[in-house]
């Protein structure tokens, strides 16, 4: 018998992988001034950085900057972004629409048509050059007027409102969307009250309340039973969204969105190991089982329990999760942590994950662990638990960027993580996990979640766009341009190389 040695460094992607890049609306589209939207929740955020925490502020002081109404307008700018996504080749563009651009207060019963016009607008320029949309229906975004009258999510309220911002895209973008996530990392909820209010849209009572997660804040606002109550119900609203997807188009597919949580025992100390596992299920698991199960798994009670809550699930609670199970599992990944028991292990700055650091890796200027190997344990777990197609819609790096004399941007630093991402995810293909896509996080550069800043770049083209909103807004190329370009060109074949 013959054997064959196979070429190691042959990518492994199927034909249709969906390579392409991710932004959401509030960090990308602006467009608020001048125009008929309503604010989100995360336009009543300031800008912060590394060292300083961003506010929530009541009302839109005039004083104060608020990096979301411009962000980096998209909004003017969607056919020069678009073009440049098209050069590089991508097959995918992932994007969000901001509700309250089609329902500026979330009341109204019918859309804004200004709102309507300029998604359609989006989806033909991707479809001239083959592109796929692949849409968030939330990304951290409800607007505001809705999320201060009931609190967010911690009340049913929303739900009726957002099946009816649902509904209304489903049928208005249903020969140009096929592929949709419900909620942007529904489990940032137990990240602190940064998530609350972004994940939970449970708005803070406060004129000025500071929030962050590069810098400790107060947290003695947070209320955990809110937080719950806000899970709860955003579950019920994918699942309903996920059903009413599949009535209006049965060719939709929609995916649940899990910010990628890898939790390592800090030690091989068996009590580091329960605390890993304990962290996992939490802050991955709880969210997913019920999303793709359509149920919650058996240690939801315990947790319950442990965190003094009260989750009431009924009967028809139950029925419409199982009913509403998605289609695929797409996450993002940035980097890993630790978990332990051991009270001295100080937790690692600037860390959004919350765990204490791990010796054996590098960070970011962030503080967030740089670690290739957690992407491929990770992708494993999900598909070992789910048996579903993965989709990785978030990685990159988040780096100060320069630009030189000539206008080039030297940013080696962002292809070498890129390249140890994709030769990780290669990996985990050759594992036997079905992969769908890999979509890379910020790919013009953006306004930064956590800090509000500019100073924090994730794109491959460059956004002449400073912290305190000064630039021009003009677009540049940085070498990963034309790295990715190649990856895509090659099929993966291009990073696989040394
Ligand atoms: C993800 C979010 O958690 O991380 C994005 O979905 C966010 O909205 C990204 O931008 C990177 O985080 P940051 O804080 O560096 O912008």
């Amino acid at each position: 018998m013959n054997f064959t040695t196979p070429n190691p460094a042959a990518s492994v992607f199927s034909p249709d992988f969906l390579w392409g890049g991710t932004t959401s609306a509030h960090q990308f589209e602006g467009g608020l001034e001048g125009h008929r939207r309503g604010l989100s929740v995360p336009d009543m955020m300031t800008g912060g950085s590394r060292t300083a925490p961003r506010y929530i502020t009541r009302t839109v002081d005039p004083d104060l900057y608020y990096p979301s109404h411009t962000a980096v307008d998209f909004f003017h700018r969607y056919k020069e972004d678009i073009a440049l996504y098209a050069e590089m080749g991508f097959k995918v563009f992932r994007m969000s629409i901001n509700w309250a651009r089609l329902f500026p207060t979330g009341f109204e019963e019918k859309p804004d048509p200004e709102g309507i016009a300029f998604y359609h607008n989006v989806f033909h320029e991707l479809q001239k050059y083959g592109i796929e949309p692949l849409v968030t229906l939330s990304h951290y975004e409800m607007p505001y007027k809705l999320a201060s009258k009931t609190r967010g999510w911690s009340t049913r309220e929303p739900i009726e409102s957002f099946l009816r911002y649902c509904k209304t895209v489903f049928e208005e973008y249903k020969n140009e969307v096929r592929l949709w996530l419900t909620f942007n990392e529904l489990n940032i909820l137990f990240m602190g009250v940064y998530g609350n209010i972004n994940g939970g849209g449970i708005v803070p009572e406060g004129e000025k309340t500071a929030v962050g997660t590069a810098v400790q804040v107060d947290e003695s606002w947070d209320n955990p039973q809110l937080r719950y109550n806000a899970v709860h119900h955003q579950l019920i609203a994918s699942a309903l969204a996920v059903k009413l997807a599949h009535e209006i188009n049965p060719e939709n597919q929609v995916g649940c969105m899990i910010l990628g949580r890898v939790a390592y025992p800090y030690s091989c100390d068996p009590k580091d190991v329960l605390k890993a596992q304990k962290v996992m299920r939490k802050a991955n698991y709880y969210v997913g089982d019920v999303q793709v199960r359509g149920r919650y798994p058996a240690f939801a009670p315990q947790i319950w329990k442990e965190d003094k809550v009260y989750v009431e699930v009924s009967d028809e609670d139950k029925k419409i999760l199982e009913e509403g199970t998605v289609d695929f599992v797409s996450f993002s990944y940035y980097s890993s942590t630790t978990a332990t028991d051991n009270p001295d292990v100080p937790i690692a700055s600037g860390n959004m994950m919350r765990g204490p650091g791990n010796p054996y890796l590098k960070s970011s200027q962030w503080g967030w662990t740089i670690d290739p190997n957690g992407l491929k344990w990770y992708l494993n777990e999900l598909y070992d638990r789910y048996q579903k197609p993965l989709f990785i819609v978030e990685n990159g790096l988040g780096a100060e960027d320069t630009m030189e004399e000539d206008g080039s941007i030297h940013d080696s630093y962002r292809i070498d993580y890129m390249k140890r991402h994709i030769q990780a995810m290669h990996e985990a293909v050759e594992d036997g996990v079905e992969l769908m896509g890999y979509t890379v996080w910020g790919c013009t550069d953006l306004v930064s979640a956590s800090t509000g800043e500019m100073d924090k770049r994730y794109g491959m083209v460059y956004v002449n766009k400073q912290n305190d909103g000064s630039g021009d807004l003009s677009r540049h190329k940085k070498d990963s341009f034309y790295w990715y370009k190649q990856v895509i060109e090659s099929n993966g074949q291009a990073a696989l190389e040394q």
